[in-house]
């Protein structure tokens, strides 16, 4: 009797203490599972093993956008493929278009949507410009002013972003403390805010506080400092046409979605291994390759310069990974 008693403790601080380990996908365990399993890529330390699930999952604010299935599909000539080189990165192509090598940093709001949305923009602007011209994007505007996109720092809808950008036009604005152009970016990098208390659903950008006026700095009026898209469209789910699409037109907005054991990434090809999922998550897609046979995308993610590789990571392509090659979107913007 008294032996399975003892058993039946012992069983259940074995359960307790197993659960715990899995629950905290940040802790070294964690990271020393996953590199145990994984063959593609390696995790490492990107995040204090004590960050809060709340910051967490504001990493991943997009929602999932069923809402504009009636836009334009583009489809590109298929004999375009046969140009294809086996790996493209952009910053190899357009050398003066610096935005590319650019990591924006979200910090404690949920504005993937939106980051990726107008990274995109910026780049797309100096390659229609024949690399002549740069406009930064500004991120602070879209997500302060745009109502159809959602909650600003409370999750938003990608593809609306860019309608907005065809609609209403988007200001100029550098990263945070820049003091470049009208509306800088608001919100300080991640890391000094992660132990800042943040309600349940983030940080809630009230719409009307949409500024139509530029920082005193800069000295232009809002409505000159506007930029417009010309169109916006889809990219078929479809490797080939994706590709298409980078080489020709440069960078794209796609939508995957973030499982617990991503936060981890540090180098290789991401290949989901473990952990729940955070949420959908908006991010530049650039280009592609392959590593050591496994053939990727290459993304620049919006959590700052620290996390992953410099910013960046890769991701399986072609296998539609974490569904990252089902809801992309582009446009061409109106350069003046
Ligand atoms: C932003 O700039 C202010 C004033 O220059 C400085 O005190 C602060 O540390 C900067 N914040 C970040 C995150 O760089
Ligand atoms: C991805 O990881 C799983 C195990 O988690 C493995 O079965 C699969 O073969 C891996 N895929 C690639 C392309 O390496």
């Amino acid at each position: 009797m008294r032996s399975a008693l003892c058993y039946t403790f012992f069983v259940f601080v074995l359960l307790y203490t197993t659960t715990r380990v899995t629950a905290n996908p940040l802790s070294d365990q964690a990271i020393k599972r996953i590199n145990s399993k994984q063959k593609t890529w390696t995790a490492g330390r990107n995040f204090p093993a004590q960050t809060s699930m709340t910051y967490i999952h504001n990493l991943a604010g997009t929602l999932k956008d069923d809402t504009q299935r009636n836009l334009q599909i583009l489809k590109h000539r298929i004999d375009l493929i046969d140009n294809l080189p086996n790996s493209f990165d952009p910053r190899d192509k357009w050398l003066k278009c610096m935005s590319l090598n650019e990591i924006r940093d979200q910090g404690a709001c949920s504005s993937c949507w939106a980051l990726g949305a107008v990274a995109a923009m910026t780049d797309r602007y100096c390659i229609f410009s024949e690399e002549k011209k740069q406009f930064h994007f500004s991120a602070e505007d879209l997500i302060s002013c745009c109502e159809t996109c959602g909650l600003g720092c409370v999750k938003g809808l990608h593809i609306a972003a860019w309608i907005y950008w065809t609609r209403l036009g988007l200001v100029s604005g550098g990263n945070y403390n820049s003091s470049q152009g009208c509306k800088p970016y608001n919100i300080p990098p991640g890391e000094n805010y992660v132990t800042e208390e943040l309600s349940p659903l983030g940080r809630i950008v009230d719409i009307s506080q949409c500024l139509t006026f530029c920082d005193p700095s800069y000295n232009v009026a809002y409505r000159d400092d506007k930029r417009y898209g010309e169109r916006v469209y889809l990219i078929e789910r479809n490797e080939n046409q994706i590709k298409i699409e980078l080489f020709c037109n440069g960078p794209v907005e796609g939508v995957m979605e973030v499982y617990s054991d991503f936060l981890n990434y540090k180098h290789g090809v991401y290949n989901y291994t473990e952990g729940e999922s955070i949420g959908h998550h908006g991010v530049k897609i650039m280009g592609w390759g392959e590593e050591h046979g496994h053939k990727y995308w290459l993304v620049a993610n919006s959590w700052g310069k620290d996390w992953g590789d410099e910013g960046f990571f890769k991701i399986l392509r072609g296998v539609n990974h974490c569904g990252v090659e089902e809801s992309i979107v582009a446009g061409e913007p109106i350069i003046v």
